[in-house]
């Protein structure tokens, strides 16, 4: 079980009955969810307490990208734990003190799960993630982060953060489908979860197209394994 189904409402929907449609049908193949900016600005927090309320995955993500000061962090963070998510998204390049430290001993305190951004996942990504990838990577050690987000559309990147970071942080690495990665190639370079969006939520059966990407996954890792 390692997919996270990305709901990322498109233009002209009812965000909240898009999302709330999606997970029905998605059941509990997701091991978790993950919304964002395109439910939460349209929606409110209102409108992601109701999307959260249906959900029963394990992982309940609010990806706001968080990068600001940590007082400001900390008060979009208690805003989204009201609604009843369980991990929150923010970026590792905001460093720690007045930022990270603060927004971190404020997760703990709602026992709310940190993920950092350590590289994304888009062809741009590169350029200045690039340079200071070890820096990141380090910040996410220091903040005692609970994940990481590393790109699956760079395995390489994957498989280095997993070499520095160790077994005990997660990482979760989005790029799969719409963005070119295959199901299962961040899970064979050390990845956790696989974050998936359009490639599920705009199939004409999401259900199948998720068990579908399940279903590539695991013959991916038995292959890469060699099982
Ligand atoms: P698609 O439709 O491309 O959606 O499968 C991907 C989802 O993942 C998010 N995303 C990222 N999140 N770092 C992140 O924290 C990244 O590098 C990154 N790349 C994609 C995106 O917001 C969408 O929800």
């Amino acid at each position: 079980m390692s997919l996270i189904a990305a709901l990322d409402p498109p233009e002209g929907v009812d965000g909240v009955g898009w999302c709330v449609n999606l997970i029905s049908s998605l059941g509990n193949v997701p091991k978790g969810f993950k919304v964002g900016l395109p439910l939460v600005v349209r929606e409110g927090v209102r409108g992601l307490k109701d999307v959260v309320s249906v959900m029963s995955a394990e992982l309940v993500i609010a990806d706001l990208k968080l990068a600001d000061i940590g007082y400001v962090m900390s008060l979009v963070t208690k805003a989204v734990a009201s609604a009843g998510v369980n991990t929150v998204i923010a970026h590792a390049f905001v460093g720690t003190e007045g930022a990270l430290s603060e927004l971190s001993r404020t997760c703990s305190e709602l026992g709310i799960k940190l993920v950092l951004v350590a590289f994304m996942s888009h062809p741009g990504a590169g350029r200045v993630m690039k340079k200071a990838f070890s820096d990141l990577l380090s910040i996410v050690k220091e903040v005692g982060a609970w994940g990481a987000v590393l790109p699956a559309t760079m395995p390489e990147v994957v498989r280095a953060g997993r070499e520095y970071l160790g077994s005990s942080v997660k990482i979760m690495a989005p790029g799969v489908g719409a963005q070119g990665a295959e199901p299962g190639d961040a899970l064979c370079a050390g990845a956790d979860y696989e974050i998936v969006g359009r490639l599920i939520t705009r199939a004409e059966d999401p259900l199948k197209a998720a068990v579908e990407v399940v279903r590539k996954q695991g013959e991916r890792v038995r292959e890469c394994r060699g099982l």
